[in-house]
């Protein structure tokens, strides 16, 4: 039986290599996409989210617009790394296919509490406010929910939107601390994991070779976002983030880490968002996520260019 997935994102480029990746594996029944504000305000996010859907061919996925702006704070974006549009790199043609007009966090509460217990996988691909907001709203949608998968944190890698914070969690904190303490069993996808998974040339050759549209557009899109990291961090090649998340599902013995317990800063402006990962677990705070740190990157990679090759050449 297909793995039942809520997918929430903030597409973003790595949103949708994580999205196309998903939607070619027939081990995930992707029960609908929600989008949120965050790489760019909302939207766009839910223009390319139904971009992606139409470049994968899946009119049979339903997708919903949910929270513009984190619980407390204002939105915080990043056109600076996926440009104005948030998908910028390859030209999409306009979509033809709606969103729903439920709004996203009311799509999820009905759709989780349709759904038999522990049912339900939810993949986080930006920041947490949607769950989150389902969560404050109706709280036994928990039930139906069997795990959160999510791209989020760091640790030992420090922050990437401040030296403290990685994106997803800076811009909506009060989100990560509902959902890490709500009792669901979490795995973050933190920047000390993703930071291992560069996409080198000859990673590109990999992928451009597949052929399709879909992996042309891939290669268009991350040639276009990788630029920030090339320039920050000068690794010769950039780091790819989401797309961890749908692996983790498809293939988790290609990823190692630990249950510890994560807390999330949310009071101090310098730290805020900060995921403090009990690592050494010095604390008596208890597991609260598996901390993903480690890989096998050529092994994601063969994943992700099988998975892109599903698509009509
Ligand atoms: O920090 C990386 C995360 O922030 C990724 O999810 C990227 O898409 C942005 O949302
Ligand atoms: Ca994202």
């Amino acid at each position: 039986m297909p793995q039942k997935i809520i997918i929430d994102t903030d597409p973003g480029q790595d949103d949708a290599v994580a999205i196309l990746m998903a939607l070619a594996s027939p081990e995930l029944d992707v029960l609908g996409i929600v989008t949120v504000g965050g790489n760019v305000p909302l939207p766009r996010t839910t223009l390319n989210a139904r971009r992606i859907r139409e470049l994968a061919g899946r009119a049979d996925v339903p997708i919903h617009a949910g929270c513009s702006r984190p619980l407390s704070r204002p939105l915080v974006t990043a056109e600076h790394v996926h440009g104005p549009t948030g998908l910028d790199g390859p030209h999409f043609p306009d979509p033809v296919l709606p969103v729903g007009d439920t709004h996203g966090v009311d799509w999820l509460v009905a759709t989780l509490k349709a759904a038999a217990p522990g049912s339900v996988t939810v993949c986080i691909l930006g920041p947490m406010t949607n769950l989150a907001m389902a969560l404050v709203k109706e709280p036994s949608v928990a039930g139906a929910i069997d795990r959160v998968v999510a791209m989020g944190g760091a640790y030992f890698e420090v922050g990437n939107i401040t030296p403290a914070a990685e994106f997803n969690i800076y811009v909506d904190p009060e989100a990560a601390h509902v959902v890490l303490t709500s009792g669901i069993p979490v795995t973050l996808a933190p920047l000390d994991l993703t930071h291992k998974i560069l996409v080198t040339k000859e990673r590109f050759g990999k992928i451009l070779a597949v052929g399709n549209a879909q992996s042309h557009a891939v290669v268009e899109m991350l040639k276009f976002s990788e630029q920030f990291d090339l320039n920050k961090y000068g690794w010769g090649a950039a780091p790819i983030h989401d797309p961890c998340v749908i692996a983790h599902l498809l293939r988790p013995e290609l990823f190692t880490g630990r249950h510890i317990n994560v807390e999330i800063e949310t009071a101090s402006e310098l730290t805020r968002g900060m995921t403090v990962a009990d690592w050494w677990r010095v604390t008596k705070r208890a597991p609260n996520c598996l901390f993903l740190k480690d890989a096998d990157v050529d092994g994601f990679f063969d994943l992700l260019v099988d998975r892109l090759g599903a698509y009509s050449r």
